[in-house]
């Protein structure tokens, strides 16, 4: 595997990808065959913003894998408090770990970071950019839900502005054959155009629509988000934004019957807790997933260093 980094989405091309999924689904299919592989490595979390499930995620596949973690987990407890920069951490960070998943509020933050890192470097989430490790997850869940990542009806849901999660999934599965993408959002919060140019320009089809009630019975799968709170500029737009979509079981009885409801969590309140015990909500399995592909990218990353 030539990846030295993942910073992007962008950075796998479609054979690294499906050899991650692939890796993935063996770990899955027998993790004790892998639980030493990464005996005496070290992974170094840094995590400038909070985190539940990204950053424990890592940890438990570093550990599940044999290895250790050490790291921050939040920025007021670093030296970037004292005016250290982000160059000047990592450079540090590269001598105490042999790979590191960063996340940080500015976007961009994972690519100049990756400048630096003399290890490689993993992008946890940077601001309202990107979240690559997420996106695996993700794919790794419609795989093995749907056996298949093409021809696929895709509705994403909520605040497709702020949501990083959305920007690397319709950018992961529009190289697939035949996916369709139905945009779900108050004009507010749609994609950014830099998203849609680029759809445009490799003649994906996708429509923006307002009401997921409209077009729920065509999906195949629904990814639902959070309306992103932290990344507003003012408080009001917020409030009035926050509760546009509740996914309820009166809205789910118009879906498909082998629709797949995910979400990367977390909730606030845009799935009813209802729908939990339906068996198309999948978003709980997808928290187990996401251990499986951060595994996989673990060990596909270190191959090009020392062996693990
Ligand atoms: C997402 C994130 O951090 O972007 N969470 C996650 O990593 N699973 C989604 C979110 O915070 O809404």
């Amino acid at each position: 595997m030539t990846i030295k980094h993942l910073t992007s989405t962008s950075d796998l091309n479609i054979e690294q990808t499906h050899d991650i999924l692939n890796l993935a689904h063996s770990i899955l299919e027998s993790p004790s065959s892998f639980s030493d592989l990464c005996h005496g490595k070290i992974l170094g979390t840094l995590f400038f913003e909070p985190s539940t499930r990204t950053r424990l995620s890592f940890e438990s596949a570093m550990q599940r894998l044999g290895g250790s973690v050490l790291g921050l987990q939040d920025s007021s407890s670093s030296s970037t408090t004292k005016g250290e920069t982000l160059a000047d951490t990592i450079q540090t960070v590269s001598s105490y770990a042999d790979i590191i998943a960063m996340r940080h509020f500015h976007e961009g933050s994972a690519k100049l970071a990756s400048k630096y890192a003399r290890v490689p470097l993993i992008n946890a989430g940077d601001g309202g950019h990107q979240h690559p490790t997420q996106t695996l997850t993700d794919m790794l869940t419609i795989r093995e839900t749907k056996n298949d990542l093409d021809h696929l009806t895709i509705g994403l849901c909520g605040d497709l502005k702020f949501g990083r999660t959305v920007h690397s999934l319709i950018e992961a599965m529009s190289v697939y054959k035949n996916n369709h993408f139905i945009l779900i959002s108050p004009p507010e919060l749609q994609v950014p155009d830099y998203i849609k140019s680029a759809l445009d320009a490799h003649q994906i089809s996708y429509e923006e629509v307002i009401r997921l009630e409209e077009v729920i019975d065509r999906l195949d799968i629904l990814y639902m988000t959070r309306v992103q709170k932290e990344r507003f500029f003012n408080e009001a737009d917020y409030v009035r934004l926050k509760d546009s979509y509740i996914l309820d079981l009166a809205k789910l009885s118009y879906a498909k019957k082998d629709l797949a409801v995910l979400h990367p969590l977390p909730r606030v309140n845009e799935i009813h807790v209802e729908v939990d015990t339906d068996p198309r909500a999948k978003y709980f399995d997808q928290v187990t997933y996401g251990v499986y592909a951060r595994m996989a990218l673990i060990l596909k990353l270190l191959e090009e260093g020392p062996q693990c």
